[in-house]
């Protein structure tokens, strides 16, 4: 039997994942589901031997450089993993793990969400019901924007892309158009008939949806701002389902007010969980609480991923996930 390695969760697990967890390891639960705070990760990283923490709490360069420090393995639940300080993982000798593939489909079928519920104005038609202000079918009212056939731009085209791609195409016969110089898969962009764009300021200029799909590193954080949107047709929409800090955010509210495009569907801010006044107060925003991977399916997966990272670094062999 494998020795009762003791492991920390900083959130609320999914109950099925919290309880494989406690049957295998001396494990600590966030009953609460209260943050940890800087102070409160530091005094985890000298008692425990591995560290699961999520997207949102930011393991930094000094938590972890922690004098001391017994925690061996960060076993992240989250794909993403711009929470926690690589470089510093790295020069530290400690293993980080994130759960890849198992929210792809999720969080594509959420950016497929936001693409509807914008252009078809989802959220404002509702509100309008539960208002009762309702007063009939008529030939003008809350004209939206139809997005079959129409051309969608993916800004990165990895797994999340990909399905976004699949379920556009097929579904919605939409022409895919992508800027990813990193990605030369042609029987991929065959499969979809696809168009490999140059330039982003191409991908940008030609797309009725731009829907963003790239990690949030030092190079793209920022690089959608008011001249990158200005680039987009009038008639076009944002679509963020993968970092916050892509998108300059007051830069958005000002290109929404100037109508440089016609809407944005967001789920990730740049600051979250404050949203931008300035998004709040636009009509022709559809707005979701980072809700991408949030189904009981994908969360649970999510979190047996990590279980199983965790587990294989115990006995000694290769997480599947490993990141450093
Ligand atoms: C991730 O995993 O990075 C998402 O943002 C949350 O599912």
């Amino acid at each position: 039997m494998m020795q009762k390695f003791k492991i920390l969760v900083t959130r609320k697990w999914p109950k099925k994942v919290e309880e494989s967890l406690v049957s295998t390891f001396d494990t600590t639960l966030n009953v609460e589901d209260k943050p940890f705070s800087e102070l409160e990760l530091i005094e985890a990283m000298k008692s425990y031997d591995a560290l699961l923490p999520t997207v949102t709490d930011p393991i930094t360069d000094k938590i972890i450089s922690t004098p001391d420090r017994r925690v061996k393995i960060i076993g992240n639940f989250g794909v993403g993993f711009n929470n926690i300080d690589i470089e510093s993982a790295k020069k530290n000798s400690l293993v980080v793990t994130n759960t890849p593939e198992v929210l792809t489909d999720c969080t594509a079928d959420i950016a497929m969400l936001l693409m509807l519920g914008v252009a078809r104005r989802g959220s404002e038609g509702e509100y309008h019901v539960r208002k009762k202000e309702w007063a009939g079918w008529r030939p003008t009212h809350m004209m939206g924007t139809k997005v079959t056939y129409k051309t969608l731009g993916l800004f990165g085209m990895g797994r999340i892309a990909q399905a976004m791609a699949y379920k556009a195409h097929f579904g919605f016969q939409m022409k895919i158009i992508f800027y990813d110089p990193y990605f030369n898969d042609n029987k991929i962009i065959e499969r979809f008939k696809a168009k490999k764009c140059n330039t982003v300021d191409e991908m940008l200029e030609d797309s009725d949806f731009v829907s963003l799909h790239c990690p949030s590193t030092k190079e793209t954080q920022g690089i959608i701002n008011y001249e990158m949107i200005s680039k987009m047709k009038n008639s076009a929409y944002l679509i963020n389902t993968a970092r916050g800090d892509i998108v300059v955010e007051d830069d958005l509210v000002k290109a929404l007010q100037d109508n440089l495009i016609k809407g944005a569907g967001l789920d990730v801010y740049e600051a979250e969980p404050k949203v931008n006044e300035g998004l709040l107060n636009q009509k022709n925003v559809f707005l979701l609480p980072h809700l991408g991977s949030a189904t009981t399916e994908t969360r649970e997966a999510m979190g047996m991923r990590v279980f199983d990272n965790i587990k294989a670094f115990f006995e000694g062999t290769e997480p599947r996930d490993r990141v450093v």
